[in-house]
C-alpha cells in the first residue's frame, strides 16, 4: 500500500490539496481532523468539559466515530449519526484542537487512522501523519502559509457560504490554534524530518497540486 501524508497548520490548504491529489492517484482521501472534531463534538454536546483531561478519557469508551466513504466522499459517524457537516462549525475547530492535546485522545484514534493506511492506498492529512502516525509514509509533505494568508483563505470560505466573519478575530483564532497545536506535549505539530516543506502563500491550489504532483512522481514514480 501507498501512503502519502501531508501535514500542517489549519488553513494551509491540505484538504483542499489531499483531496483533488487522491482523486487524481484513486487513493482514499483520509481527514484525520475529522475524528478529532468528532471527539470534540461529542464533547461539546456531552457537557464534557473540554479542559479536563480526566472527564474527556473517562468518556472514550462512550464514543463510537468512525469514517465510511459514500461514492469516494469520507463521511464521519458519531454513533449512528453523520456529523460531517457539524464538525466543521468554528466552536468545534477549537474543541478539536483542546481535546487533541491529550494523549488519550490521541491513542484513541491512532489505532483507526494506521488501518485505514494499511487497507487501502491513502493520501492522509493531519497534523503528525509523517511524525507518528505513519513515520514509514512512502511520500510526506509539509505545507504551510503564513497565518494572515490563511485568514484571508478563511474568510473567503466564510463568504463563499453567506456566514460573516471578522479578519482579526479569526487571525486571532488561527494564531491560538497554532500555539496550541504546535506547542502541546503529544504529536505536537511539526514538520517530520524526511518531510517536503511548501508553502503555499504565494500559490493557488493548481500551483500546489502541480508542486505536489512532481514531488510524487519523483517519489514513487
Ligand atoms: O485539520 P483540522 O482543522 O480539521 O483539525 C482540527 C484539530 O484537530 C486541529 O486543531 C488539530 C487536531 N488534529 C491533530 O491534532 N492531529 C491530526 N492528525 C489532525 C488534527
Amino acid at each position: 500500500m501507498i501512503a502519502i501524508a501531508i501535514d500542517g497548520p489549519a488553513g494551509a490548504g491540505k484538504s483542499t490539496i489531499a483531496r483533488s491529489l487522491a482523486q487524481k492517484l484513486g487513493y482514499l482521501y483520509v481527514d484525520t481532523g475529522a475524528l478529532y472534531r468528532a471527539i470534540g463534538l461529542y464533547c461539546m454536546e456531552n457537557a464534557v468539559p473540554l479542559g479536563d483531561k480526566a472527564a474527556v478519557t473517562a468518556a472514550l469508551p462512550h464514543i463510537r466515530v468512525e469514517l465510511r466513504y459514500v461514492d469516494g466522499v469520507q463521511r464521519v459517524l458519531l454513533g449512528e449519526r453523520d456529523v460531517s457537516e457539524e464538525i466543521r462549525r468554528q466552536e468545534v475547530s477549537m474543541a478539536a484542537s483542546s481535546v487533541s492535546a491529550m494523549d488519550t485522545v490521541r491513542a484513541f484514534l491512532l489505532d483507526m487512522q494506521r488501518e485505514m493506511a494499511l487497507r487501502h492506498d491513502v493520501v492522509m492529512d493531519g497534523r503528525d501523519i509523517g511524525t507518528v502516525v505513519l513515520p514509514d509514509a512512502d511520500v510526506k509533505i509539509y505545507l504551510t502559509a503564513t497565518a494572515e494568508e490563511r485568514t484571508r483563505r478563511r474568510m473567503e470560505e466564510y463568504a463563499a457560504k453567506g456566514i460573516a466573519a471578522d479578519y482579526q478575530t479569526l487571525l486571532r483564532e488561527v494564531n491560538l490554534r497554532d500555539e496550541q497545536d504546535k506547542n502541546r506535549q503529544v504529536a505536537p505539530l511539526k514538520k517530520a524530518e524526511d518531510a517536503i516543506e511548501l508553502d503555499s502563500t504565494e500559490l493557488d491550489a493548481q500551483g500546489v497540486l502541480a508542486a505536489i504532483e512532481r514531488i510524487v512522481k519523483e517519489k514513487i514514480g
